[in-house]
């Protein structure tokens, strides 16, 4: 069952961006990671990330387009780019929201996920491991 795993922007800096807040997974890591898990669960796990929000709409389309199951980490884009919603909600197949922190323990402003009322669930503050439970969720349920 194949799923694409979406990381927005500066999530490519992984490792070395705010160690103390995202961990000290590389983003490479989290890669390699993420497929393994993905191949222990039988599933054939894209990752893909971008500092583009251009880049993130197209990507979900091609996902709308082929019912592929999505995890998506939008980074800053959870908290206002509706345009990110409103490809997100063309998805046929299920949308998992990742974060590696905890937005609703941090600054006000991450409180708001523009994401959240379109995605089929929502994981967030366990690092890395947050990919790892949205894998398993899509893949337990059946759902992906
Ligand atoms: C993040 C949380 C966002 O608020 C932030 O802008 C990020 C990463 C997370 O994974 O914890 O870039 O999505």
């Amino acid at each position: 069952m194949p799923v694409l795993v979406l990381n927005g922007p500066n999530l490519g800096r992984l490792g070395s961006r705010e160690p103390e807040v995202y961990g000290s997974t590389s983003y490479d890591d989290l890669v390699v990671s993420c497929r393994a898990w993905g191949a222990d669960l039988g599933l054939e796990v894209e990752v893909r990330q971008t500092d583009s929000e251009a880049d993130l709409v197209a990507w979900l389309h091609e996902a709308a387009d082929s019912g592929i199951a999505v995890v998506l980490n939008p980074a800053a884009f959870t908290h206002y780019s509706y345009a990110l919603r409103d490809a997100c909600v063309q998805l046929s197949a299920p949308l998992i929201e990742v974060h590696l922190s905890n937005p609703m323990a941090r600054e006000e402003f991450r409180h708001t996920s523009v994401i959240s009322g379109v995605a089929s669930g929502t994981i967030a503050g366990f690092g890395a491991d947050s990919y790892r439970l949205a894998l398993q969720a899509l893949a337990g349920t059946g759902l992906s």
